[in-house]
């Protein structure tokens, strides 16, 4: 049987709803996910959303807020130092990874190979195995280094899918702008949703 575990992966970039969103929607679909999160991430997170998370005693509820309880999903948390971790090993089978939002430093990170932490590492499992990697970057205006480092990526085999809502859609809320980039994240990893409308199909 295919593997059907996801690793999910949030950076310090700004976009902690995309990746929260992204979390809740897996497990809504009673997926099981690999969680690691950059320090970075928790101050990005309390800016955005107002939500502290405790890397050494996660706790879901802290992440989700309400909406983690009743999920048929799964979570195993890993800490972003624990080189343990199954995901770190390319014998560990997984259908994918996806980093949302991914920062600038991890991108550089990916694409010269530094694994300084758990994400650094198990992207680069997930490169080496050829399997699928999703960045989710997020940075205005970009400068040249930034571009060659989402270049490389993208040359390597990553999907390069940047937090850019689009407005064809007619989003009326900051919800459908987010669910918009997760839809599109969940069409590359083959996941079916009703996220967002899709353009030549009639509107329900
Ligand atoms: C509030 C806040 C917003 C940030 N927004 C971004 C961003 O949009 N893109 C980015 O690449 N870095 C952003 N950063 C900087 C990263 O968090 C920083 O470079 C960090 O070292 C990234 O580490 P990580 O990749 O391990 O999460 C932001 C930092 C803070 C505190």
């Amino acid at each position: 049987m295919p593997a059907t575990d996801l690793v999910v992966a949030l950076t310090g970039a700004s976009g902690a709803p995309y990746g929260v969103r992204l979390l809740e929607v897996l497990l809504r679909l009673g997926r099981s996910v690999h969680l690691t999160i950059s320090p970075a991430a928790v101050e990005v997170m309390e800016r955005e959303l107002e939500r502290r998370v405790r890397l050494d005693r996660f706790d879901l509820a802290d992440l989700l807020g309400d909406a983690a309880g009743g999920l048929p999903g799964k979570v195993e948390y890993h800490h972003h130092t624990n080189f343990q971790a199954g995901i770190a090993s390319g014998s560990f089978l997984t259908a994918g990874m996806v980093i949302c939002p991914c920062s600038m430093g991890t991108v550089a990170a990916i694409a010269h190979g530094l694994s300084q932490n758990l994400i650094h590492r198990a992207a680069d499992v997930h490169l080496k195995e050829r399997r699928k990697l999703i960045l989710v970057p997020r940075e205005t205006p970009l400068n040249v280094i930034q571009l060659r480092n989402l270049a490389t990526c993208a040359e390597v085999g990553a999907v390069v899918l940047p937090a850019m809502p689009a407005f064809y859609t007619r989003p009326h809320t900051l919800q459908d702008q987010v669910d918009f980039i997760v839809g599109r994240v969940c069409d590359q990893l083959g996941i079916e949703h009703q996220l967002l409308p899709r353009w030549g199909l009639p509107e329900e």
